[in-house]
């Protein structure tokens, strides 16, 4: 696919990040554009700014949608057809993702399968609703966001990264087994994994949103209690803590995930518009895996290379990690 003009693309997540600036570059090449979130602001943000930039002639629309929810993608896609008036789409971009159940020992169960659900069943299910109106256009693309957590399951030494990781390393697989199916079944759809490394983003702000979206300060004191044995398990409530105690560590800890969130988009080596650029010239070129950043090549690099040490941090993932940890 050489050009994106006059096409039609479903973007998920496209309220933030790489999603906005995917909306907003093929805009801008006079490709229409469905795209989904579950932030109804951030949505809507998008659809203005694409259109300001896009040829008369290109229609954006915002749809609200979580794409954990087999009904709500069900129910965007219907919205896709009726408002694009079109029985096909040629490009489909899962990007919704979000962080978060870093630990499978000491993280609430909640917290695990809602970031599972986003970035694994999300994938799965747009990719079921969609994948026969991928196969009514002649040419299409299905482009699946990985990261570089799906061929490397760590963000470096004592960060437990395991919900995200497991997702991402799904979105791989299902991704390069398509390859061989679409061949077989459908060859005139195509498929592509994008893997990045770190792109300055607003996704630690807006998985906090997604996963404790209360101030503390609202929390009743039996909320608070249900959390002692997340926070005892994970070790940071000392014995004996009191419910004002919890309350205290609960600001705390949200503060100090937003201060890193800060630092994880401003400090990032590209930035979401470079990493949009780079997954679309993927796209255009034909590429299946689409690594992005310079990071992501070295890290593939090193994975590859060297597969038994990938975890013991001595040469695999040192750069990586050292530009995601906090200081
Ligand atoms: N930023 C990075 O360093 C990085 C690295 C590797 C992979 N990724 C992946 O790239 C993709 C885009 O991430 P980003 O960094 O641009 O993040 P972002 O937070 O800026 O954008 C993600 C968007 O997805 C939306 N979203 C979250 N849950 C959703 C749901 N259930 N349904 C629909 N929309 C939902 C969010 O509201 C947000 O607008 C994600 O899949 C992420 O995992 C990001």
């Amino acid at each position: 696919m050489d050009s994106f003009n006059q096409k039609l693309a479903v973007v998920t997540g496209g309220g933030s990040g790489m999603g906005r600036e995917l909306v907003r570059q093929l805009a801008a090449e006079g490709c229409s554009v469905a795209t989904c979130d579950v932030n109804a602001q951030s949505i809507a943000e998008t659809v203005s700014i694409a259109v300001a930039g896009a040829p008369s002639g290109t229609r954006v629309t915002g749809h609200l949608c979580d794409v954990s929810d087999e009904e709500q993608v069900l129910r965007f896609r219907d919205e896709v057809v009726a408002r694009h008036d079109s029985d096909h789409v040629d490009l489909v971009f899962n990007n919704a993702g979000i962080a978060g159940g870093g630990s499978f020992v000491t993280d609430p169960r909640a917290t695990w399968e809602r970031t599972f659900g986003v970035d694994w069943w999300g994938v799965y299910y747009c990719t079921r609703a969609f994948l026969s109106l991928l196969i009514k256009s002649d040419d299409s693309i299905l482009v699946n966001t990985s990261s570089i957590n799906g061929f490397w399951a760590s963000l470096g030494p004592g960060i437990p990264h395991t919900a995200y990781s497991t997702a991402k390393f799904a979105v791989k697989g299902f991704s390069e087994a398509l390859i061989e199916d679409l061949r077989l079944h459908a060859p005139h759809v195509k498929v592509a994994v994008v893997m990045p490394g770190h792109v300055g983003t607003d996704i630690v702000a807006n998985s906090q949103r997604v996963h404790d979206d209360v101030d503390p300060a609202d929390l009743s004191d039996e909320d608070l209690e249900g959390r002692r044995a997340d926070l005892e398990r994970a070790g940071v409530l000392p014995e004996g803590a009191s419910t004002d105690d919890i309350r205290q560590l609960t600001i705390d800890l949200q503060l100090m995930v937003s201060e890193f969130g800060k630092d994880f988009r401003d400090n990032a080596p590209l930035s979401a518009d470079g990493a949009a650029e780079i997954i679309l010239e993927g796209v255009r070129s034909g590429k299946w895996r689409i690594l992005v950043g310079d990071d992501a090549k070295l890290l593939d690099e090193q994975v590859r290379a060297s597969p038994e040490t990938a975890y013991d941090y001595t040469g695999v993932g040192v750069a990586v990690a050292g530009s995601i940890q906090p200081d």
